[in-house]
């Protein structure tokens, strides 16, 4: 058809006319910061497949939260790397221990302005690198393991959290750590749920950032298998039901689908986890000159708000918040 009726590129015109038919945007506000905390190190660690990261100080920390506060990102996700690990993780329940610490430090530097989520998950603090306590088939026990969440999420409640988020993948731990807040009178705090986490392979540069590779055998007795929409969809949904406040999927660029299913079927407040693996992609092939980088990433984050995500949890926060002013 030679002259169609309809000419969308007339639409296309000018950035004002794009501008005003834009379907989504992406603002820092649906952005949340992930950031590590190590014990027992003098200066910052920089984290080689993440440039841009490094593990923090309790100083480096609120240095950098202040910072990433200041462009309008105002939420973020703690995860502590112990100095000292168990066959139980016994450092992730400890009133002291270093994501404890980070938690109020953040609070006290930032106040109520920013939002605190703290990753509920062992695999930092065991020894053996998994997200549980470990039975004697080999395998991760399921009911020994969401007793310990228990715990943890009520000291991280009174650590300053206002978000704890399971990410372990446990049956029923949205259910137990709901009843174990609100028994230890923490009712406000809530629960981002990791709903529907994939055993990908696009968690490895976070391991060696939060130092927690599997010792022996891998995640895939708990994570879910890569090929499974219709299961993401009945975990988010179970997790929905068990008292969750949000709930996540994660990696977000391989599981689009699973973000859109979720959004379209549940209409729940939905987080999506642009993770590690993802974001190393995207600064290798730009440190090679292979993309551009900040077009590639402001692509990256739109397309999981076109997806259906409302928050992002990604590694780019500070830089696209930058980008996006
Ligand atoms: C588990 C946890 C992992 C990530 C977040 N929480 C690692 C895993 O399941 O092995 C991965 C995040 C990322 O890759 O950015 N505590």
């Amino acid at each position: 058809m030679p002259f169609p009726q309809q000419r969308p590129r007339r639409l296309r015109r000018t950035p004002a006319l794009r501008g005003l038919i834009r379907e989504v945007d992406l603002s820092p506000r649906h952005l949340i910061a992930p950031l590590f905390v190590k014990e027992g190190i003098a200066e910052p660690l920089p984290i080689p497949s993440m440039p841009g990261h490094a593990q923090h100080t309790l100083e480096s920390l609120r240095k950098e939260a202040r910072e990433i506060a200041s462009k309008g990102v105002l939420a973020f996700v703690l995860f502590g790397v112990p100095g000292r690990k168990d066959a139980e993780g016994s450092e992730a329940w400890n009133p002291a221990g270093i994501a404890q610490k980070g938690l109020q430090a953040l609070r006290e530097e930032l106040g109520d302005e920013a939002v605190l989520v703290a990753d509920l998950c062992l695999d930092e603090y065991t020894d053996h690198g998994h997200c549980g306590v470990v039975g004697p088939d080999g395998a991760v026990d399921n009911d020994r393991t969401v007793e310990l969440y228990e715990r943890i999420a009520v000291v991280q409640s009174h650590a300053g959290a206002d978000l704890v988020a399971p990410s372990g993948m446990m049956d029923g731990q949205v259910a137990a750590i709901r009843r174990a807040l609100d028994d230890a009178g923490r009712t406000s705090t809530g629960i981002l749920a990791y709903a529907a986490k994939f055993a990908s392979s696009f968690y490895g540069p976070f391991r060696y950032a939060a130092e927690c590779a599997p010792k022996f055998g891998d995640r895939a007795g708990y994570q879910m298998d890569p090929a499974n929409a219709g299961e993401a969809l009945r975990e988010i949904r179970t997790d929905i039901e068990e008292g969750a406040d949000l709930v996540m999927v994660k990696p977000a660029l391989p599981y689009l689908d699973v973000i859109r299913l979720a959004k379209q079927e549940t209409g729940f407040p939905l987080a999506a986890y642009n993770v590690s693996g993802e974001y190393a992609m995207v600064k290798a092939a730009a440190g090679n000159g292979w993309i551009d980088g900040p077009r590639a990433t402001l692509e990256v984050l739109t397309s999981i708000r076109r997806a259906g995500a409302d928050l992002i949890l990604t590694y780019h926060a500070k830089e696209a918040a930058d980008w996006l002013q």
